[in-house]
């Protein structure tokens, strides 16, 4: 199983729908996915139209009063699976403040998880795992980015998530050279792409510019249906397939999967 973070700490700039959306389309190519709701405001839980609210979840799981296995839950999707969010997540910083190693919680989760044959996914080990972290590079986002193979970088096409894309960048490294030596960048997103904005296209060809090798050319443009799709709790995949961001998330799933198999 590859473990994808998707981070970055500035809010509203597309994690969720990313990770959900990409979640969705992997799926209806066939591959397993599980989709990690590390954020305490539980949007992807609530996207993907299953109730809000459980008692086994990821921060049960982070605080290990259940494994991985006991608190998954299926979708609407056959072969995408959910480890939910719970609003306790907000507080995890100072229930863990006690604890030896805690930037690992996740990964032992998972570790343990691996371990074990998957009866729930009729033996089947999943082919990824997506991490949707929450706004901030604190104690949540450092367990995703110490546990994952690589990170995936939604950044809104505005001046300032420039500046936000630096910093994230270093902690990449830090945490590459502190804990985990094998996480990669796996892309950067652009999201909510306008393509009649000059300010827009300038920040375009700046990362363009700046992370050749490294930006998906698929940008996901800006479309009311995702709004609306959240509104309905779904991902935007299975409320409008064939809108503007429906397709680009397919075309995203489609490039993430070649540079995989680069
Ligand atoms: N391509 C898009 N077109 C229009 N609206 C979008 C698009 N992508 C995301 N949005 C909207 O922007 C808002 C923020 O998106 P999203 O929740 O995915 O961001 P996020 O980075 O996960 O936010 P947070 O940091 O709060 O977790 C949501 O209301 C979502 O519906
Ligand atoms: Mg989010």
């Amino acid at each position: 199983m590859k473990v994808v973070a998707v981070a970055n700490q500035k809010g509203g700039v597309g994690k969720t729908t990313t990770a959900v959306n990409l979640s969705t389309a992997l799926a209806a190519a066939h591959k397993r996915v599980l989709l990690v709701d590390l954020d305490a405001q539980g949007n992807a839980t609530r996207n993907l139209q299953v109730k809000s609210h459980f008692v086994r979840n990821s921060y049960t799981v982070l605080t290990q009063r259940s494994t991985v296995h006991q608190s998954i839950v299926p979708t609407c999707l056959p072969r995408l699976s959910l480890l939910p969010s719970s609003p306790d997540l907000a507080s995890l910083d100072i229930e863990l403040a006690h604890i030896q190693k805690r930037e690992q919680c996740l990964k032992r989760a998972l570790i343990t998880f691996l371990s074990v044959p998957n009866v729930a996914q009729g033996n089947q080990p999943y082919d990824y795992a997506f991490i949707d972290c929450p706004p901030s590079l604190g104690l949540i986002t450092l367990n995703a980015l110490v546990t994952a193979h690589a990170v995936l970088i939604p950044m809104q096409c505005e001046f300032f998530a420039l500046m936000g894309l630096a910093q994230l960048i270093h902690t990449v490294r830090r945490v590459k050279y502190n804990f985990n030596a094998t996480l990669d960048i796996s892309g950067i997103v652009l999201t909510m792409f306008d393509g009649r904005h000059t300010l827009c296209l300038r920040v375009v060809q700046d990362v363009e510019r700046h992370f050749p090798n490294i930006t998906f050319d698929t940008k996901i443009p800006r479309s009311i249906r995702v709004s609306e799709s959240s509104a309905h709790g779904k991902p935007v995949l299975l409320y409008d397939t064939r809108c503007s961001a429906s397709l680009a998330y397919i075309r995203l799933a489609k490039e993430f999967l070649n540079r995989e198999k680069g």
